[in-house]
């Protein structure tokens, strides 16, 4: 098969692990990432391009005879670039906007799952007017509260609150607009208690479908999983519960009612479906749907791919993924991220990074770094670098990881150092 030229969108360490993956591939031509960040020269040609901008996107890729756009992050598919390519004969790897709004809203996703019968935390969803009935839900259900803003709200609009007094002061806060247009509508819905894991299905949108390498990330600051939310500090895969028996039932009550029901609503859908699962009692429920690869899962999960990453994107944008194969590679592989000191609150940045040419048993994924004017490699975000390793099992993938972050150096380095102990705790 003849090469063909890629831009992929985004700049963080999900999109250098998609860009190391697809580098592999016999079938890419050319590989441009836009904006790309300090690390993903390495796989490609960095791009001056916002991801939001479709016409400067259109023009670049008409000029360039790229045939393929990849988009690491929600939020320009939530604003429709599939939609906006799909007639000019550029494939594009996402959901259309009516796919999108999975991720892009909250009440949307919540009444697709009723409707299709797929498991999840019962809900109901509140507006201003309507807040006094959200009162009263919020009583008829038992602590702690769940309260979700309808629309994206970068990773920051899920409030859990400990007392029903809280519950009701926040529903009112977010429906007064703490998270501007995002919160104007909120589900409140049932807390799940159990362990979480990250189940990615690439969709070509006509029944066709391969389920990715599970995962689990770590989304908070501390270790123990305390603190504030991040975007996340570590990833492991495989998941040690996410065993045939549970996928089984992923597989039947999660994957194909949504791959139906898509179907069903005339919804346009070729591209990443990612299920933010709860293994309740060994039933997985579904907490909610992203539209796009997770971050970190992403830079775990790339290491687990045994197949053509290029192939596979390309046939389900193409809407037929007929008998393609995706092959797992049977070793565990973890990532940890090195953030910088303050993160996820402030913290400085053009710190200058040191090291990353002695690491040799990891792959260093690059999120928050750049050049700088004068060529060297600097922070330039919370999340720096993602230490992603192979290992025969979790602890022996950890101990490659946390070695190597020894050899990667800047000044108010942070990390954690507890990734994936709960899941060797279940081993
Ligand atoms: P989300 O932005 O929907 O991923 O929610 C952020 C996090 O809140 C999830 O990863 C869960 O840890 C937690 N969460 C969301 N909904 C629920 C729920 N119904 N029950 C328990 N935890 C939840
Ligand atoms: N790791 C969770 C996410 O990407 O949303």
């Amino acid at each position: 098969m003849e090469k063909f030229d890629i831009l992929l969108l985004g700049s963080g360490g999900r999109e250098s692990a998609l860009a190391w993956k697809m580098s592999q591939s016999p079938l890419l031509g050319k590989l441009y990432i836009a904006p790309g960040n300090g690390g993903t020269n390495a796989y490609g040609t960095n791009v001056a391009l916002s991801p939001l901008d479709f016409p400067a996107i259109e023009a670049w890729v008409k000029e360039n005879g790229v045939k393929m756009i990849v988009v690491g992050n929600e939020d320009p598919l939530v604003a429709g670039i599939y939609d906006y390519f799909e007639e000019q004969d550029i494939l594009v790897v996402g959901p259309s906007k009516a796919g999108a709004a999975l991720e892009g809203s909250k009440d949307f996703a919540k009444q697709f799952m009723v409707k299709n019968n797929i498991p999840t935390a019962r809900y109901r969803s509140f507006t201003a007017e309507t807040i006094e009935d959200g009162y009263r839900f919020l009583e008829e259900l038992r602590a702690p509260y769940v309260l979700k803003a309808d629309g994206l709200a970068a990773g920051k609009g899920v409030l859990i609150l400990p007392t029903i007094e809280e519950a009701k002061a926040s529903l009112k806060e977010m429906l007064s607009g703490m998270f501007g247009a995002s919160s104007a509508t909120v589900v409140i819905e049932e807390f799940l208690s159990g362990i979480e894991c990250s189940v990615f299905v690439l969709n070509d949108g006509n029944g066709g479908y391969r389920v990715l390498p599970v995962a689990k990330d770590y989304k908070r600051i501390g270790e123990g999983d305390t603190g504030l939310n991040t975007g996340g500090m570590g990833a492991v895969s495989p998941v040690p519960f996410a065993d045939e028996v549970f996928m089984e039932k992923v597989r039947t009550r999660i994957i194909e009612p949504t791959v139906k029901g898509l179907i069903n609503d005339n919804i346009t859908y070729r591209g990443f479906i990612f299920l933010g699962l709860i293994n309740v009692g060994g039933e997985p429920m579904v907490i909610e749907y992203n539209v796009r690869m997770g971050d970190p899962e992403t830079e775990a999960v790339m290491l687990r791919i045994d197949s053509d990453l290029v192939a596979l994107m390309r046939a389900a944008a193409q809407g037929n993924l007929g008998e393609m194969e995706l092959k797992e590679d049977p070793r565990t592989a973890v990532t940890v991220m090195v953030v910088s000191g303050g993160y996820p609150g402030n913290y400085p940045k053009g710190k200058v990074i040191t090291g990353c040419d002695n690491v040799n048993e990891s792959i260093l994924f690059h999120a928050g770094t750049k050049i700088d004017a004068d060529g060297q490699l600097v922070t330039s975000g919370g999340r720096v670098i993602s230490v992603s390793s192979y290992g025969e099992s979790i602890a022996d993938a950890l101990a490659h990881s946390y070695a190597s972050i020894e050899k990667v150096n800047y000044e108010g380095k942070y990390f954690r150092r507890d990734i994936g102990q709960d899941l060797q705790k279940l081993l």
